[in-house]
């Protein structure tokens, strides 16, 4: 499983059910909206990690059956599943990781930002409840608008006086699959070799993949880096047309999101060689919360990785400029929402 999710790693010889036996299985993760077309994908492929002890499903309704039905796999995490607000708060007791999918997806003519007036109340609500609980957890926030309910989520736990910026995550690893996806294709490369950091944020033109960064070095012409750039940027929208009103990604994004959950399980189980790109709080720019390439720790973010920013083509450079009022804009409808609601 970690061959899959992990660019270079080593090559995974032994058969499936010898990958799945236990290493350590210590650790319990909770799946907040696990029901739905993310959740269920995404509990599967969590359900497959040897470092789980405990998979925590919830949700506001169906989650018995998703529980009951992976409760079978032979995998050593035991499942558990909680429905409604009464039983969220045991759903996140004693927890590590907590992952929120919950929350409406987009239909064809959406943006994420017209997202926001059901997706906000529902992270607010959830993340409260993770302050409540388990504030030491690491917390993965893939509900969107991602640009703005991570500000959410952190003007939250301020409010509740546990807000730690180094274990707050949106995850954007999305987005660099699809970059090490279409990159490969377009130069015909091992996709194992393949890694694309994106950074800035998680919609339309603040999502920047930094092609230049591309390891390993690829040379692109002017016409490769417009093309590549604007099928990541838009590669949600091309998933939520081709749905054609059934939803956005939810296969490739529970993928991601595993690889995401891998990571961090990793660090925190004392890998000391864990790079993800993340929308954290952030000094890289002048904007307070910047999606980069990060190292992972035991206590969350160890470092933010600055050299991807360093040395940009003129194309990234005006990129980088024209993504921040937009982000920018985004982050403080955030803000601005926690504080109303406080
Ligand atoms: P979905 O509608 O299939 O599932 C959402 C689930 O959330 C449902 O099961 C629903 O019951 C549950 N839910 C709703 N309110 C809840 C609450 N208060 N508490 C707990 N659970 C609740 O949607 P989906 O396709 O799984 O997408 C979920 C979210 O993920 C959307 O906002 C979507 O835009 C976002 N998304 C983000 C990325 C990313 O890259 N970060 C990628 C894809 C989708
Ligand atoms: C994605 O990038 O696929 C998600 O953010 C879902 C969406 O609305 O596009």
């Amino acid at each position: 499983l970690r061959a899959s999710f992990a660019p270079r790693a080593e090559k995974q010889t032994q058969n499936f059910e010898n990958r799945l036996q236990p290493q350590a299985s210590t650790f319990k993760v909770a799946l907040l909206g696990a029901a739905g077309g993310i959740g269920q994908p995404l509990a599967l492929l969590i359900k497959m990690s040897p470092l789980v002890s405990a998979l925590h499903l919830y949700d506001i309704a169906n989650v018995k059956g998703v529980a009951a039905d992976l409760s079978h796999c032979n995998t050593p995490s035991q499942v558990l599943d909680f429905t409604g607000q009464a039983e969220l708060a045991n759903s996140l007791k004693g927890v590590d990781v907590v992952v929120i999918p919950a929350g409406v997806p987009r239909k064809p003519g959406m943006t994420r930002d017209d997202l926001f007036n059901i997706n906000a109340s529902i992270v607010k609500t959830l993340v409260e409840a993770v302050a409540d609980n388990c504030p030491d957890a690491f917390i993965h926030i893939i509900s969107n608008p991602v640009n703005s309910t991570v500000p959410i989520a952190a003007e939250i736990l301020k409010q509740k006086g546990v807000y730690n910026p180094k274990k707050l995550f949106g995850v954007t690893t999305l987005d660099v699959v699809r970059a090490n996806t279409f990159v490969a294709e377009k130069k015909n490369l091992r996709l194992i070799d393949v890694d694309v950091p994106v950074v800035g944020g998680h919609a339309g033109i603040t999502i920047l993949p930094l092609l230049s960064k591309t390891r390993p070095s690829v040379s692109f012409t002017n016409e490769e880096v417009e093309q590549l750039t604007v099928r990541i940027q838009n590669a949600g929208t091309e998933v939520v047309e081709a749905k054609a009103g059934a939803g956005s990604a939810t296969l490739s994004m529970a993928y991601a999101a595993a690889r995401f959950v891998e990571s961090s399980l990793r660090a925190l189980d004392g890998d000391a060689d864990v790079y993800e790109c993340s929308f954290v709080q952030s000094e890289l720019t002048e904007l307070p919360f910047f999606a980069s390439r990060i190292k992972l720790g035991k206590n969350g973010v160890e470092a933010i990785i600055s050299a991807d920013l360093q040395g940009l083509t003129d194309y990234e450079a005006k990129a980088l400029e024209a993504l921040k009022p937009e982000l920018k804009a985004s982050i403080e409808k955030g803000v601005a929402f926690a504080q109303k609601q406080a």
